[in-house]
């Protein structure tokens, strides 16, 4: 079952949405793989992890999946497929579409994980070919934005690809758009979210608020759940709201045998 994390936004949470539902899975008891289809390569970062081996290991030397995987500490059930600069050559082998084909190339790759395991895969700021293989491989779409006013056109383009992939037979449905960094002070940010529920009905999920904390976890190493677990709650919110609709697609174990 694959989660695509998504928004051609840059620095909207993409990747800490991404680490934050990952370890979140993992911990719950659901066997997990966060994939790192992003070259800056932050998902791995973000847990302290090193950025080898990596998704071009997966795809391009078509290695098998236990020897692409970091473990985690910690989080037995976590496996981490890193992403890094060879992540373009990726990109590459797409746009020259030879061996790879952009709609098959990544649902093709992360199969080799069980379709039982939750991949929760976080992307570029971009609409990349890379980006096009994952929405194509997704199940599922989260769109993290901030709620601007600004914001509303790239989350509208986000939803009508979602349209657009079902109406050409695709597997992907909308499992919410997430405000990120919200100011409970802030007009801008209650109206856009106040539209969005409007626009997208039952698909907003509950709102991540704006935390210093979540600046300074990355530098730790750690995920939000053990570095500041306050925080965290918002996102335990976000799980609550979500698990109901994946659960039946995956299988738990136990955490710690
Ligand atoms: N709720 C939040 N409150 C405060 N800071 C946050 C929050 N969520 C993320 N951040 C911080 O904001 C920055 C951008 O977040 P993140 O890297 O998750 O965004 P992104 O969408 O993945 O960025 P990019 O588009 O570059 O991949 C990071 O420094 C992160 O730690
Ligand atoms: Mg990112």
């Amino acid at each position: 079952m694959i989660i695509v994390i998504a928004n051609q936004k840059g620095g909207v949470g993409k990747t800490t949405t991404a680490v934050t539902i990952a370890t979140g899975m993992a911990e719950l008891g659901y066997p997990t793989v966060l994939v790192d289809a992003d070259s800056q390569g932050n998902a791995a970062q973000f847990l302290g992890l090193d950025p080898r081996p990596d998704l071009y290991r997966l795809i391009i030397q078509e290695r098998p999946a236990a020897e692409v995987v970091q473990r985690v500490e910690d989080y037995p059930l976590l496996g981490v497929v890193a992403g890094n600069a060879d992540t373009l050559e990726i990109e590459d082998a797409l746009s020259r579409g030879r061996r790879l084909h952009t709609a098959t190339a990544l649902r093709q790759a992360l199969a080799r994980f069980g379709s039982k395991t939750a991949i929760i895969v976080d992307t570029a700021p971009s609409l990349s070919n890379i980006q096009v293989s994952a929405l194509n491989a997704a199940d599922w779409l989260i769109v993290p934005a901030i709620p601007e006013y600004a914001a509303e056109t790239g989350v509208a383009a986000l939803v009508q690809t979602v349209a657009v992939l079902q109406e050409a037979g695709g597997g992907i449905n909308l499992l919410g758009v997430l405000p990120t960094m919200v100011d409970s002070r802030s007009k801008e940010h209650a109206e856009t979210i106040a539209k969005w529920q409007a626009r997208f009905p039952g698909l907003v999920l509950p709102a991540v608020r704006r935390l210093i904390a979540f600046g300074k976890a990355p530098g730790a190493g750690e995920p939000i759940w053990d570095y500041a677990p306050n925080a965290a709650e918002d996102y335990a919110d976000v799980m609550a709201a979500i698990l109901p609709r994946l659960s039946r697609q995956l299988q738990r174990q136990a955490v710690r045998p």
